[in-house]
């Protein structure tokens, strides 16, 4: 079978199976069981299929075929122009979250913390972006922070940044003149209307604090000040329905400048704030 008739019947199999994008995950697929990057796959369309690409790719497809997320069974999910390891232990880092990564480069920082840091892209990228910060990443799931620190390694920032395991600032001492964070935001009467691509495969640890899906970021708010320091930022990403909510939690904390940030299509997607100096 060559790599054409193999792609065809990948996009029959998985439009079969109800995956929405049946043709742009068989070619990502496909690249996967050749070992080639997504942009080379029409190359390698004429040639005969190995029986061990063949045997990979058709595992690839039951996974899709079960909705398994792609980046899942591939392993890996670029952000913001790296490449991240991903496993069932930890959030598919999201294309909105490079909006808290912009948003967190747009002024100067040497110390940052990032609560509930899953794969470790966010830390990791802030990082890499500015050489000389150093950062502490924490996570209640020892097996996600066993990712971060895999990918910390594969990215070659292990030396500048600390890893810590407990809820929220439980496990942090110290100040800094950033804390970013990911929360888990989905209420618990969102839960079932989610895809099974995220419902079914993503740890729901990572997805919702249950209840109303603020409970998350009422414990940074309230723990924020004691480790920023004074003029020091905090900003965390929100559900697009969540902003005056969470804006009115950092007020009550004490914090300043309180800004709520929309994404590239529009939706509140970051609440930014100050520790007043
Ligand atoms: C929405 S995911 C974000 C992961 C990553 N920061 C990202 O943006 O891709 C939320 C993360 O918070 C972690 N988490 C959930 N509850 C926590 C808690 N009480 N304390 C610390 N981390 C927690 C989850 O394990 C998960 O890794």
């Amino acid at each position: 079978m060559t790599g054409a008739e193999a792609f065809r019947a990948a996009v029959a199999r998985l439009t079969g199976a109800g995956v929405p994008d049946p043709a742009r995950d068989a070619r990502l697929l496909l690249a996967h069981a050749l070992g080639v990057t997504p942009d080379r796959v029409m190359l390698a369309l004429q040639d005969p299929l190995s029986e061990d690409a063949a045997t990979l790719f058709d595992a690839a497809l039951a996974a899709r075929s079960a909705r398994q997320p792609v980046s899942q069974i591939t392993g890996r999910r670029h952000f913001w122009g790296r490449s991240f390891r991903v496993t069932r232990d930890v959030l598919d880092p999201r294309p909105e979250t490079e909006g808290l990564i912009a948003e967190a480069l747009r002024a100067p920082f040497s110390e940052v913390l990032d609560l509930g840091t899953g794969s470790g892209a966010i830390l990791l990228t802030l990082l890499a972006e500015r050489p000389l910060a150093q950062g502490l990443a924490t996570d209640l799931s020892p097996a996600a922070l066993a990712v971060a620190q895999a990918n910390a390694a594969t990215l070659g920032l292990g030396a500048r940044a600390r890893f810590a395991q407990g809820s929220w600032f439980d496990p942090v001492v110290g100040s800094f003149d950033l804390i970013v964070s990911n929360p888990p935001y989905i209420s618990a009467a969102e839960m079932a209307g989610l895809s099974p691509e995220v419902l079914e495969w993503e740890p729901h640890l990572a997805l919702t604090p249950g209840g109303d899906g603020l409970d998350a970021y009422r414990a940074i708010a309230a723990g924020a000040p004691a480790h920023l320091r004074p003029g020091g930022r905090l900003m965390v990403e929100i559900g697009p329905a969540q902003g005056a909510d969470v804006a009115a939690l950092f007020a009550a904390a004490g914090l300043a400048e309180i800004r709520v940030l929309p994404d590239f299509d529009g939706r509140d997607r970051v609440v930014a704030a100050i520790r007043p100096a």
